[in-house]
């Protein structure tokens, strides 16, 4: 199973190059989910189809995945009720499932178990990505080292805590004390999964513009320092020919941006896509995908 990564600003294009990738993928055959992590979801309305709580065969080979945060974060909730309860307790906070949810951090941690019982079922051959505008990926990286931090600290109250815990409903403490290592393992999984190129690849997408080839060279800088390789970048909403005065600055600006990109990224493929003059959706993503990867520009 490979897992295709896509992340960059709000806005520039992920979802649309998320789908088309996905849409690609199963063309040739290979079983693929196009899995969103984003909590403001729009593979529904990209597809073009409804989308449910689980993911959807949506045409030959291509299936499609929204979890819906709020009633993932109940389940969650539930399922690791005694460790999160203890958690928040050593903060001396008090937690409604209902509010779970909302609380920072808490997308990651329900996303990351959702793609590791995807990952750990390895029904599909792609699973594409479709990630929120913060670089995700960075608190996926780092929640193993959150967990196991817990974990030291739960151990080294081991004896006067958990104990205490046992005492006062027989295993308390050791249910919590497994659940902890579970999370931790899927953690560890994940992190291992998204740093192994053989598994993992990134697409960065962007547009020409200042602030977003600003905030890519930042999200490449970030998640490369911490060994995950980024593969391919996608500069994304750029003009087709066009004579008139208004059009021809906005190309030389630009240009400029995609050549500073490509000067700077020799080592990855950059794929450029052209501006659609419309919202992409539906038959639109075979040419998006046609764009992406039928013209050789960037590989999966
Ligand atoms: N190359 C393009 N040409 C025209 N419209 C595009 C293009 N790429 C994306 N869009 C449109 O821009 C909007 C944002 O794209 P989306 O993929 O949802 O961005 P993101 O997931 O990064 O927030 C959508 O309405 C989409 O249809
Ligand atoms: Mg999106």
């Amino acid at each position: 199973m490979r897992l295709i990564y896509v992340a960059g600003k709000g806005g520039v294009g992920k979802s649309v190059t998320s789908s088309a990738t996905g849409i690609w993928t199963s063309n040739l055959g290979m079983d693929t989910l196009t899995f969103s992590m984003d909590p403001a979801h729009s593979l529904s309305d990209i597809f073009d189809i409804e989308l449910g709580s689980q993911p959807k065969n949506i045409r030959d080979h291509l299936f499609a995945y929204e979890p819906d945060l709020t009633e993932e974060a109940k389940g969650f909730f539930r399922r690791y009720k005694n460790i999160l309860t203890a958690l928040f307790g050593l903060f001396e906070v008090e937690v409604k499932p209902e509010d779970f949810g909302n609380m920072p951090g808490v997308s990651e941690l329900i996303f990351m178990d959702k793609l590791n019982d995807i990952f750990v079922e390895k029904k599909y051959d792609y699973v594409v990505i479709d990630s929120a505008p913060t670089a995700m990926v960075l608190p996926l990286l780092q929640l193993p080292s959150i967990t196991t931090g817990f974990v030291t600290r739960v151990l080294g109250m081991r004896n006067k805590w958990i104990g205490v815990l046992n005492l006062l409903e027989s295993g308390f403490g050791d249910s919590i004390l497994k659940e902890i290592r579970t999370m931790r393992v899927k953690a560890e999984t994940m992190r291992n999964a998204l740093i192994d190129p053989k598994i993992a690849t990134i697409t960065a997408v962007t547009i020409p513009e200042k602030a977003a080839v600003e905030e890519t060279r930042r999200l490449i800088e970030t998640v490369e320092s911490h060994g995950v390789h980024v593969s391919s970048i996608v500069i994304n909403h750029v003009m087709k020919e066009c004579d008139c005065q208004f059009c021809q600055r906005k190309m030389r600006s630009q240009r400029s941006y995609i050549q500073a990109l490509q000067a700077l990224y020799s080592d990855k493929r950059i794929a450029i896509l052209p501006d659609y003059g419309a919202e992409v959706k539906g038959d639109a993503l075979q040419q998006v995908a046609q764009d992406l990867y039928g013209t050789g520009q960037i590989g999966i």
